[in-house]
């Protein structure tokens, strides 16, 4: 592909044309003026969206038999201040003495002198800042403060049950753990992943469609037991390189790219959980299925400084883009048993699993047995009360006091010694519980969308082709009558309908010159093109033309699918007459 055509230039601001002409995104609400950090996707990349997301699903869900629900997008705060969020998911923000603008301290920085800025607490950035003008108007910025970059609303008109829009899909998986576990009938290690918004309150994005407010996240959490971290996956992708900038190289203030198998990342502590080396290797495969070649991606480590709150190792999932240069498009993150701890904690409810041992086990436990008739006695109606609490008793005070004769203190009472007992009994346990660790890959889809496009843009002969992989073009192929008499419609419409039946995504173009037809759907990422002429009216067969090298071959039109399937396996056809533009 890349020796047929030429290098683009300036591809942010040519995709975004294109975007805009065919129907793939641009800012919304245009027509009163627009808001930063919003972005319409059109019917195209409505198309593109909806088949990158389906990939996904069928490369890191189906495959491994992973279970995706749907959870809502308000959420009450008392979830997300057990999660860490209320506390923890703000930005610094700084506003403009003169002009009252507000920006993003941290961006603003590292834009005007390159520092690396993420971690520095509110003391450091002010220092930093003296340095940096209003990007807007040039004036003086005031000190930084923190702002939380959740939407806050209210459930119910009284505002008596504050909530906040969710940052990210991963809270309802963990609300709902323990309920999927057993829909899922206790199938272990377990991945559940959601699709759906999330929205930010970014202090002020002014990078297009790449830093939303409100955005599309897809991702899983993968519950597995911490003492059996190993994957079962693994050798599928150990010999698949990872370009990695690790937290040590970083540390040293370097940003060199360290190329090394899955294998080795292990073996070398580089990453610490096997399902995370594997995930990483699959999502890296994932993006070259989208067009995105290997060279033009990383993995990031963030510094302990950058994690989030939850995570304990996090590797960005990085794309070099026109504009952009490296970009995060997903998240790796570990988050050991963070946020199942802090619901469990917060809710009282037991979130652990339970795990059978190979054999049951035999232990020898002592217990407490309070002498029933002497304390009914002594204690009349508060009997029943000081038993129980006497059984549940802590055991080392009281074999204490037993040792010694002495009495023991519980509530207001002194309880003898000879008021009880303890006694050693063999009881059979037949498994443990346990706190499940989580591994999360995280997907931004718009991000994707805009990556997938700008790596498959292309140009040939002065024209742009959005070279779109057969599985996710949004249409893959379109059925065009030469003229519009003489019987082609019809024999079009019916080629149309019968490809349709047959499972494909294909639309029906008859409007214009078949010239401007065929460099639409270049540009719409069509990958082929049928047209139906005066020779189909003669022989039955169709030319079937291919938007990468505008190559053509005549097709009988009940040969059409499976030359379809023969293409998207093995590729188009070497060219059979002059290549033309159309
Ligand atoms: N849970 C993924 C994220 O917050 O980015």
């Amino acid at each position: 592909m890349e020796q047929l055509t030429t290098q683009v230039r300036d591809k942010h601001r040519l995709l975004s044309e294109l975007a805009r002409r065919r129907g793939f995104f641009w800012g919304s609400f245009e027509i009163y003026g627009g808001v930063s950090g919003f972005i319409d996707l059109g019917p195209l990349g409505t198309g593109l969206k909806r088949e990158i997301e389906d990939s996904w699903r069928d490369f890191f869900l189906r495959r491994h038999g992973f279970t995706e629900i749907s959870t809502p997008i308000i959420t009450p705060e008392r979830v997300l201040e057990a999660s860490g969020h209320v506390q923890n998911f703000k930005d610094p923000m700084t506003e403009c003495t003169n002009c009252h603008r507000r920006f993003r301290a941290d961006q603003l920085i590292k834009e005007a002198a390159g520092t690396e800025t993420e971690g520095l607490d509110l003391d450091q950035l002010s220092v930093l800042l003296k340095q940096v003008k209003c990007p807007e108007c040039g004036g003086v910025l005031g000190s930084p403060q923190y702002f939380v970059t959740m939407f806050k609303t209210n459930i119910g008109p009284y505002g008596e049950d504050p909530a906040y829009t969710r940052p990210e899909a991963a809270q309802g998986i963990f609300v709902d753990f323990h309920r999927v576990l057993e829909v899922m009938r206790e199938k272990f290690p377990l991945g559940i992943a959601q699709v759906g918004t999330v929205l930010r309150n970014e202090i002020s994005p002014r990078q297009g469609p790449i830093r939303l407010r409100e955005f599309t996240i897809m991702d899983f959490e993968l519950f597995f037991d911490p003492e059996r971290p190993e994957c079962p996956y693994i050798d599928e992708v150990r010999e698949d390189k990872l370009s990695i900038v690790t937290e040590d190289t970083r540390k040293k203030g370097r940003s060199e790219t360290t190329r090394i198998t899955t294998a080795e990342a292990l073996e070398k502590r580089l990453v610490k959980s096997p399902w995370m080396a594997y995930f990483m290797s699959q999502s890296a495969r994932f993006l070259a299925k989208l067009g995105i070649n290997e060279h033009y991606q990383r993995f990031f480590e963030k510094l302990s400084t950058e994690r989030a709150h939850y995570s304990s190792q996090t590797f960005d999932h990085e794309v070099k883009l026109d504009r952009w240069d490296w970009v995060e498009v997903a998240g790796f993150a570990y988050r050991t048993d963070f946020d199942l701890r802090s619901h469990m904690q917060a809710t009282g409810i037991d979130l652990r699993v339970f795990k059978a041992y190979d054999s049951p086990i035999e232990k020898k436990v002592r217990t407490i047995r309070p002498n029933h008739q002497k304390i009914r006695q002594r204690f009349g109606t508060d009997a029943g009360r000081i038993i129980s609490l006497l059984a549940k008793e802590d055991l080392p005070r009281i074999l204490q006091g037993k040792r010694r004769g002495e009495s023991i203190k519980i509530d207001a009472h002194d309880i003898p010694a000879e008021f009880f007992d303890t006694k050693e009994e063999v009881v059979k346990e037949t498994g443990t519980k346990f706190l499940p660790h989580v591994i999360e890959p995280s997907f931004g889809v718009e991000r994707l969308v805009y990556s997938t496009l700008e790596h498959n843009l292309r140009m040939k002969e002065e024209r742009l082709i959005l070279s779109l992989p057969f599985g996710i073009a949004p249409t893959q192929a379109a059925v065009y009558p030469l003229v519009n008499r003489d019987g082609l419609v019809e024999k079009a419409q019916s080629v149309h309908r019968s490809l349709l039946e047959s499972g494909l995504r294909v639309e029906y173009d008859d409007g214009g010159s078949i010239g401007r037809r065929y460099a639409r759907a270049d540009e719409a990422g069509i990958p082929l093109g049928i047209t139906v002429d005066y020779e189909t009216m003669k022989d039955g067969s169709v030319t079937l033309r291919d938007r990468d090298s505008w190559n053509q071959i005549r097709v009988q039109i009940d040969e059409l699918k499976s030359t379809i399937d023969s293409i998207v396996s093995s590729g188009f056809p070497a060219k059979t007459g002059q290549a033309r533009r159309n």
